[in-house]
């Protein structure tokens, strides 16, 4: 056997998942070897402060604060930092001076992809993010090249493993939104500061990276329509249950056709799934990727979304095909968008709706609502009616209308909702929300 050569890896950041990145790469050190066909030699970890507590002790003398200097010396770069600056920065100059690049930053892949690709291939460099979307589970590769040959007609997703575990707490245990969210930053699953998850600022980063993969086409995270879960309550959970649906956080990518032809539409929202459907069954802090492509028909993608050694495993991934590219030589591999696609906006896209309302309880309102959202070509398909009793004689009698749409355009469902608000019989519209993967 020829004897192996060694291929110098440089790791920014030391946190969850590279201090578990540091750990594989030690302990698997000859397995790794073997498998990549070169040695993998860890040559220095970039970190913030040298005495942090961390999750393995990575040996003192691998560690530096000089994360410039660092990226000088290594033939291969992960950038495990995360956020824009000082990461992008770090990455141009690592393309600049010859190295491969594996990365688990989203926000940066979503906001700078372009760039950073086009850095990549002036140079043949290669650039992998598996672990910027959905933690452990292969889903971008399978994208870039399993599915390369195939044409990719949407992906319904569950990214956010945080908001999976409040739906879900909510929808199996009772829990109201504020217990939920309570249990989950409890156990670790949300940060001191939600935001991210719970309005799918987080979500919408990785259906953008989904979708440019999907259909090989640009789409910058800002064009990704956003709705978080912070307002879903338990009578929205119990309305999709009677409507034998389950409410989880969508990222969806889908190819649509809009008033000028055929585009892409990537969205995230909380939509009604129903029950049988397998994204369904995807419980706790769980995500999955269901991806329906024209040859292959229905595939799901389903795992760990984040944690420390998971994510590792998506990071080392990465590494052995950077590796295995250096023993085998040729360029990199980058994501070029080949396709014009356009970005259709939500206004043009359709969905079945579930709409909720809290009107008056008298002759003729019933009627009322009907002929307004007839009116706007929205077909009513199904009505459950509640009565809800008055507390005393003064107060007056409401009813709960849950109705069902046909498929109906978004615009559409949206102005009927503005002209329903203004309604006098309407005196709340208690929800409105979309069904998918029917
Ligand atoms: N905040 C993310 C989640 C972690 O809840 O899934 C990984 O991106």
């Amino acid at each position: 056997m020829s004897e192996l050569r060694t291929l110098r890896v440089a790791l920014l950041g030391a946190g969850s998942v590279g201090s578990q990145v540091a750990r594989l790469l030690t302990e698997d050190r000859e397995e790794l070897a073997a498998r990549a066909g070169i040695t993998l030699d860890l040559v220095g970890v970039g970190v913030r402060s040298l005495d942090s507590a961390r999750d393995w002790d990575i040996p003192a003398e691998l560690l530096t604060t000089d994360a410039h200097d660092l990226v000088q010396r290594a033939d291969v770069v992960i950038e495990l930092i995360g956020g824009i600056e000082p990461a992008r920065t770090l990455i141009l100059e690592a393309i600049a001076a010859g190295a491969d690049v594996v990365t688990g930053n989203k926000a940066l892949i979503a906001a700078h992809g372009p760039e950073l690709f086009e850095a990549a291939a002036r140079v043949g460099a290669l650039i992998s993010y598996e672990a910027a979307v959905a933690g452990a589970i292969p889903i971008l590769r399978p994208l870039r090249e399993s599915l390369a040959g195939d044409r990719v007609n949407r992906i319904l997703a569950i990214v956010n493993g945080s908001t999976n575990f409040i739906l879900d707490r909510m929808d199996r245990f009772g829990d109201t939104m504020e217990q939920a969210q309570k249990t989950a930053f409890e156990l670790g699953f949300l940060e001191a500061d939600p935001t991210l998850d719970v309005d799918g600022y987080d979500a919408a980063q990785k259906a953008a990276i989904l979708a440019r993969l999907a259909f090989h086409a640009d789409v910058p995270a800002e064009a990704v329509y956003r709705e978080g879960i912070a307002d879903i309550t338990a009578e929205q959970i119990a309305d999709a249950s009677a409507a034998g649906a389950t409410i989880k956080l969508l990222a969806i990518a889908e190819r649509v056709t809009g008033e000028h032809g055929e585009g892409i539409s990537t969205r995230v929202y909380p939509a009604l799934i129903p029950k049988e459907h397998p994204l369904a069954s995807v419980h706790g802090g769980n995500n999955a990727v269901f991806v329906e492509a024209a040859a292959a028909g229905p595939l799901m993608f389903y795992g760990a979304g984040a944690g420390g050694v998971q994510t590792a495993s998506a990071v080392l991934g990465d590494l052995v095909s950077a590796a295995r590219r250096h023993v085998a030589g040729g360029p990199g591999l980058t994501d070029g968008a080949t396709a014009k696609l356009p970005l259709i906006p939500i206004g043009e896209v359709r969905a079945r709706y579930q709409i909720a309302l809290r009107v008056s309880d008298r002759p003729g309102v019933l009627a009322q609502i009907a002929g307004i959202l007839a009116e706007a070509g929205v077909s009513v398909e199904t009505v459950v009616q509640s009565v809800a009793e008055a507390a005393d004689d003064s107060e007056e009698r409401t009813a709960m209308l849950v109705i069902g749409t046909h498929t109906s355009r978004e615009d559409a469902v949206q102005n009927t909702v503005s002209e329903l608000r203004s309604h006098e019989a309407v005196r709340e519209v208690v929800s409105v929300l979309r069904f998918e993967g029917e």
